[in-house]
């Protein structure tokens, strides 16, 4: 009888990039369904590439260049116009959106929140969620689970216990809908609405979401103030670190508003795309059993039978490299979009200001000139961290505008990841490969199915 079973794919899940570069950028419905059905293939082999549909744009993906826009001419290329469209309404003229001195005094106010030593003690949170992680994978053993949802749960967990730590009337289950409603919702943005769509053309989505955040900035503050009221707790939490944060230069300090509107930004920034790499890791680890081996048998050599703590994360070096690679392959910002101010030349080409710039961070991180066989699984190319080039590998960005929770997400990642790897054992499910869908992270479309066995 002939084998009806799919044959299993060679490299790991990958996006179809578009062969028809100048085309495609009339296709709305691709846009729509998948932002990278936008970026061209040709994009993993060029260094720049220029066109116009509304607006003039330039997609980058020489690191040069990257430097250049990100780190030394950061002042002319700020973040674009749709980036602020969509998450000023749930975030305000936070960290994230912020520009200028309004930027800075938040950024020099909330860096020290994130030093080693502050992140380092907020470990025990990751390792607790990492315990409830395992508790709910171990119902599942003998069969299969949705891993993407799994990780949505347990970093929530993490970041809104160390943003709002449980006991002032903060409901993590509201927040974490009104979250998810407003991504889900609004924020469907495609290539198309970046390059394309003005600003005024109106988003459904947007209202429809407007209550559930309005409801939960109000929760939001009513917690804040009561913490203003309470006290810090013993091991302080963000919420405490940046209440009693103040801008170094200026003494200023935030207000309730300004507090909330960063809180709930670590929350946005934070919990899916700390989610997403475990989730695709976990799938990468399925993909290649023998990397699978090699991670638990490091895992279990270092953990025993406890769950990872921060202490740990140092002698789990296999795991980070799983991790970095995973970062690689599915960045979760997998393109950022910056607005050009003056009239600067990238890679001989003349850019003017106003042109929309676009750096398909999911091209540069497969891009056959930086890159070795970019589609291949390979957490050895992390082996020697100085071996990379800064500019060609861009998970987090770079430049003063750098993730400010890249040591958070990666401390988390490591702890979560070894402590599931001594554990449980991955296996793909045939004709169930994820499906990378960018809509405002590189999701998997359908979730991370895998199924689950005792180690
Ligand atoms: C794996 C997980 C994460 C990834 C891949 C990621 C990625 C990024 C990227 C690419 C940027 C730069 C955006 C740009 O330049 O346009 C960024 C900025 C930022 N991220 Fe993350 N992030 C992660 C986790 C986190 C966490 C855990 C937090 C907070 C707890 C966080 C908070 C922020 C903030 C506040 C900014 C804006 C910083 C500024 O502009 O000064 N992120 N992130």
């Amino acid at each position: 009888m002939d084998d009806l079973r799919p044959t299993p794919p060679t490299v790991p899940a990958r996006v179809p990039l578009s062969n028809t570069p100048l085309g495609i950028f009339g296709s709305l419905k691709a846009g729509r369904e998948n932002v990278l059905l936008l970026i061209p293939e040709v994009a993993t082999r060029a260094p720049i590439l220029s066109g116009r549909t509304v607006k003039r744009w330039h997609m980058v993906m020489d690191p040069e260049a990257l430097r250049r826009i990100l780190r030394d001419r950061v002042e002319d290329y700020p973040k674009s116009v749709v980036t602020k469209l969509i998450l000023e309404p749930a975030i305000g003229d936070s960290l994230f959106v912020a520009e200028g001195q309004q930027w800075l005094w938040q950024r020099r106010t909330a860096a020290p929140v994130f030093s080693h030593r502050n992140v380092a003690a907020l470990a025990p949170v990751m390792t607790a969620a990492a315990e409830r992680a395992s508790a709910r994978i171990a119902a599942s053993v003998g069969r299969a689970a949705d891993l993407f949802d799994e990780m949505v749960t347990a970093t929530f967990e993490v970041i809104s216990d160390v943003t709002f730590s449980n006991g002032e009337g903060f409901d993590r289950a509201s927040v974490h809908k009104a979250i998810e409603q407003y991504i889900s919702q609004t924020a469907k943005v495609s290539l198309l609405d970046i390059i394309g769509a003005p600003p005024w053309v109106p988003r459904p989505g947007r209202m429809i979401a407007g209550s559930a955040m309005k409801d939960m900035k109000r929760v939001a503050d009513t917690a804040i103030d009561a913490r203003r009221a309470e006290g810090a707790k013993q091991v302080p939490d963000l919420l405490d670190l940046l209440l009693a944060g103040e801008d170094p230069k200026s003494g200023r300090q935030m207000t309730t508003a300004e507090l909330r509107d960063n809180l709930l930004t670590f929350i946005v920034a934070g919990h899916e795309t700390t989610a997403l790499t475990l989730s695709w890791a976990l799938y990468l680890c399925a993909f290649d059993q023998d990397v699978q081996a090699a991670a638990r048998e490091e895992a279990q050599s270092v953990l025993g039978e406890r769950a990872a703590t921060a202490a740990d994360v140092m002698n789990l070096p296999l795991t980070r490299r799983i991790v970095d690679e995973t970062l690689r392959m599915y960045p979760p910002a997998a393109f950022l979009s910056r607005t050009a101010q003056a009239q600067d030349e990238l890679c001989g080409r003349e850019v003017r200001p106003g042109d929309t710039v676009i750096l398909p961070i999911y091209a540069l991180h497969r891009h056959h000139d930086l890159w070795p066989e970019p589609d291949r699984f390979d957490p050895a190319r992390f082996a020697d961290p100085k071996a990379i080039d800064r500019f060609a590998y861009l998970p987090f960005g770079d430049g003063p505008r750098i993730c400010i929770g890249a040591n958070f997400a990666l401390q988390e990642a490591v702890i979560i990841l070894a402590t599931l790897l001594a554990r449980f054992r991955f296996t793909r499910i045939p004709g169930r490969e994820p499906k990378p869908v960018m809509i405002l992270t590189l999701r998997p479309e359908g979730g991370v199915w895998l199924g689950v066995e005792r180690a």
